[in-house]
């Protein structure tokens, strides 16, 4: 194959341009900008969980002797773990490498070039990548200044080739949630509707035992978040089983590996130590709400997940994203239309929120000197 110009002829047109998702810098990659040592960084920009994994997964990976063996492509013990958990049946389950791979499916699995997904913006970014990579458009419903769903705009938005509407509960990166009366009118479009449970564990609130009566339903998890494994890649989503059946059939056929596998049983054998943290993110949350209040160029929004959004005065979020940065604190930064000039912050432990809002003051008082 040549090398250089004409490269692009090989590539399919729609992704010549593509620009990719965008992730977040690694710790590492930061190296060099930094006024304290990488070990010094406190990440509160992905929304990982500051407590890690159940110390059962360390052990029990630790001690795992079979490497050199595939995981079962059926994924019938996790699919019964996670039916176990979810108290729904294994046969409506398809686990995946994180809750992104499942995104990916689905939409591998409906879109066509041309079709259509609808998703309330601004929401998580990977609905835009994947809906791109099949050649779908995504069409766009800005959310209300509040974040809030307009659910007459929801179904304004509905045309013939709208394949599936995608919404995330609670939202990310604004952290509210959407209430269950108006998931359930989307729902009644009819149209394939995805409810992105991603931090469902910090929120408390399902829209899992209504998917009995609504065959349009599904509904996507992770153990990114609440169980501390991102790193790890293994999420689930609850699908119609037929849906899951066609999932199950154009998956890689080890999308889940072992490590995921062992991972998975001892975080669910390990669910009060799991849920503790939880619940220390969620007080840490009302905590650093309650401080980044008190902070003058800020507006913080409530949330039910993980993370809090604020909005930055005076147009200065990327000067501020930027100088927690050079203390090693790192937080995403968003400038897009829907999204200006704000800033979303990860819940971590007391002693980081601490130093997060020492640092704050200390910007306040720069950036007004
Ligand atoms: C709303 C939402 N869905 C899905 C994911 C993907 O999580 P993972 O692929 O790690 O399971 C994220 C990650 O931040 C998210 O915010």
């Amino acid at each position: 194959m040549s090398q250089g110009a004409g490269i692009e002829r090989l590539i399919k047109p729609g992704l010549v341009n593509f620009k990719g998702y965008s992730a977040r810098e690694s710790a590492e990659a930061l190296e060099g900008e930094l006024t304290v040592p990488v070990e010094g960084v406190i990440k509160l920009d992905a929304n990982e969980n500051p407590y890690g994994c159940s110390p059962k997964v360390n052990r029990a990976l630790s001690a795992y002797p079979e490497l050199n063996i595939y995981p079962d492509a059926a994924q019938t013990e996790i699919k019964e773990l996670l039916a176990g958990y979810t108290g729904v049946g294994a046969e409506r389950i398809v686990a995946g490498s994180g809750s992104g791979d499942l995104i990916d499916l689905l939409l591998r699995l409906l879109v066509e070039p041309g079709d259509e997904v609808i998703a309330c913006v601004p929401a998580f970014s990977m609905f835009r990548f994947s809906t791109r990579m099949y050649g779908g458009r995504l069409v766009e419903v800005p959310r209300n200044q509040d974040f809030s769903v307009t659910v007459s705009a929801v179904k304004q938005a509905v045309s013939q080739k709208t394949k599936l509407i995608l919404l995330d509960n609670p939202n990310n990166p604004s952290g509210n949630m959407t209430p269950q009366p108006k998931i359930l009118e989307i729902a009644d479009t009819g149209l394939p509707l995805l409810v992105d449970e991603a931090y469902v564990e910090f929120a408390g609130e399902t829209v899992l035992p209504l998917i009995s009566r609504y065959q349009n339903l599904m509904v996507l998890r992770t153990f990114s978040k609440w169980a501390g494994l991102a790193g790890l890649r293994v999420g689930y989503g609850i699908f119609p089983p037929e849906i899951a059946d066609y999932l199950m059939t154009i998956k890689l056929p080890y999308n889940v590996n072992v490590a995921a596998i062992v991972a998975v049983r001892e975080s669910l054998s390990d669910i009060d130590y799991l849920m503790a943290n939880v619940r220390a993110i969620v007080a840490e949350r009302e905590r650093l709400l309650t401080e980044l209040k008190k902070l003058e160029f800020l507006t913080p929004y409530p949330s039910r997940a993980n993370f809090i959004l604020c909005s930055v005065r005076d147009g200065r979020a990327a000067e501020l994203h930027q100088r927690l940065k050079q203390r090693g604190i790192m937080v995403r930064y968003f400038d897009t239309p829907l999204l200006a000039n704000s800033i979303r912050i990860s819940v971590g432990k007391p002693e980081h929120t601490d130093a997060l809002i020492r640092a704050l003051r200390d910007i306040e008082e720069e950036m007004n000197g």
